[in-house]
């Protein structure tokens, strides 16, 4: 099978796109490589999925790519999305642009193209200022929080209409808090664990008893996975990929304290505009479609995060314009650049020469 994946550099792009070349399946994938987050993490994770030979990146846009007529992809993972509740109450036209404009093209692409399945990544934010808990896909969604959250609701309202329209089959997930090595550095596991590691302080918003359901990558990346395969041939439907546990800020903070063994440092800051009271997933639509069984619990997940995070090399990534090689003037690959050739193969670096 050869799959599309959008936002490849990313999170959970990274992970979604190393199990299917794992696996065997050719790999095309699509991130712009946009600077929300450290763009090295998402350099490194590309230099991860370059190591294997079914895997093909395309440094683009989604909004503006030629990608799906040029590889005639047989199914789509869109993954590409500006993430973020906080900053796109600040920016929320960036979110339109890269959210909603950005889906609306992939899905005009894939009809010309013939592609036969798209799975989407929607939210739980869409939830947003819901109280009944745990979230289902039937409750009604007219209170999101955000601009983030609008796009969300909008691209589930484009897929639904493209498939009444032109019979495209999708799945979008809803995914909940989703954590685990290479995570996201603005999402609170990662900041947590990094500043308790570091003996640094962090925010911590509100009296800590909101609350979150939060995902282990892996179980994230089998309910993808699933969605992908499609094996009960869905047609258009809406799953929640969480993992159906109410973990209280203060827990989630104590969780902490108690796989690194130290104790957490903190400011104690009003809730942020955005922010919702809880969020918790009911997943019996995902255990019935897909199969969906999450296997990880916040402890295990949070070692093995703690572990990566504890293991990260601070010197292992050189910035751009850093690079030793003479012929190489935009250069932000390992330093070194021990995969130079697939750098400048890649475009990250433009040779002088
Ligand atoms: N991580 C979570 O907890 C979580 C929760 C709910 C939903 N999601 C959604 O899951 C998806 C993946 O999230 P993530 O945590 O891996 O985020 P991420 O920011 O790590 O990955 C997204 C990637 O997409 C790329 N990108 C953004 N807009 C693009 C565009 N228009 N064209 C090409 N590339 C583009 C970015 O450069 C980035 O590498 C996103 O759609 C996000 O909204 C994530």
């Amino acid at each position: 099978m050869k799959i599309l994946v959008t936002g490849c550099g990313g999170f959970i792009g990274s992970h979604v796109s190393e199990y299917l070349l794992n696996r065997g399946d050719v790999v095309i994938g699509i991130d712009n490589l946009n600077d929300y987050y450290d763009i090295n993490l998402k350099i490194k994770n590309i230099n991860l999925l370059n190591n294997f030979n079914n895997f093909k990146f395309y440094k683009e846009n989604v909004l503006n790519s030629h990608v799906i007529s040029q590889t005639k992809p047989d199914k789509i993972c869109h993954l590409a999305s500006m993430a973020g509740v906080r900053y796109s109450i600040k920016n929320p036209c960036i979110y339109v642009r890269e959210n909603i404009e950005a889906f609306i093209y992939l899905l005009e692409e894939a009809i010309k193209n013939n592609v036969k399945h798209i799975v989407y990544a929607s939210s739980s934010s869409v939830y947003g200022l819901n109280t009944k808990i745990p979230f289902n896909e039937e409750d009604i969604i007219e209170k999101c929080n955000s601009p983030y959250a609008c796009s969300k609701k909008s691209m589930e309202i484009f897929a639904k209409t493209y498939y009444q329209l032109h019979n495209i089959s999708n799945i979008g997930l809803r995914f909940f808090t989703v954590y685990g090595p290479r995570g996201r550095p603005d999402m609170a596991p990662y900041k947590f664990l990094n500043a308790i590691i570091n003996n640094k302080e962090f925010d911590k918003y509100g009296d800590g008893n909101t609350f979150r359901d939060y995902t282990y990558i892996d179980d994230i990346v089998s309910g993808v996975i699933s969605s992908i395969d499609n094996i009960n041939n869905l047609q258009c439907e809406i799953i929640n990929l969480g993992n159906s546990k109410k973990i209280t800020l203060n827990e989630f903070i104590s969780s902490c304290e108690k796989v690194t063994k130290k104790k957490a440092k903190f400011n104690k800051c009003e809730n942020q505009m955005g922010d919702v009271p809880g969020t918790c997933a009911d997943i019996s639509k995902a255990i019935k479609l897909l199969n969906y069984k999450p296997k990880i619990d916040l402890l295990k997940g949070l070692e093995i995060t703690y572990d990566y995070i504890n293991n990260i090399k601070e010197d292992e990534f050189c910035q751009l314009g850093d690079c030793s090689k003479p012929e190489c003037h935009n250069c932000f690959p390992i330093k070194n650049c021990t995969k130079h050739d697939i750098c400048i193969k890649e475009g990250f670096c433009d040779p002088i020469n």
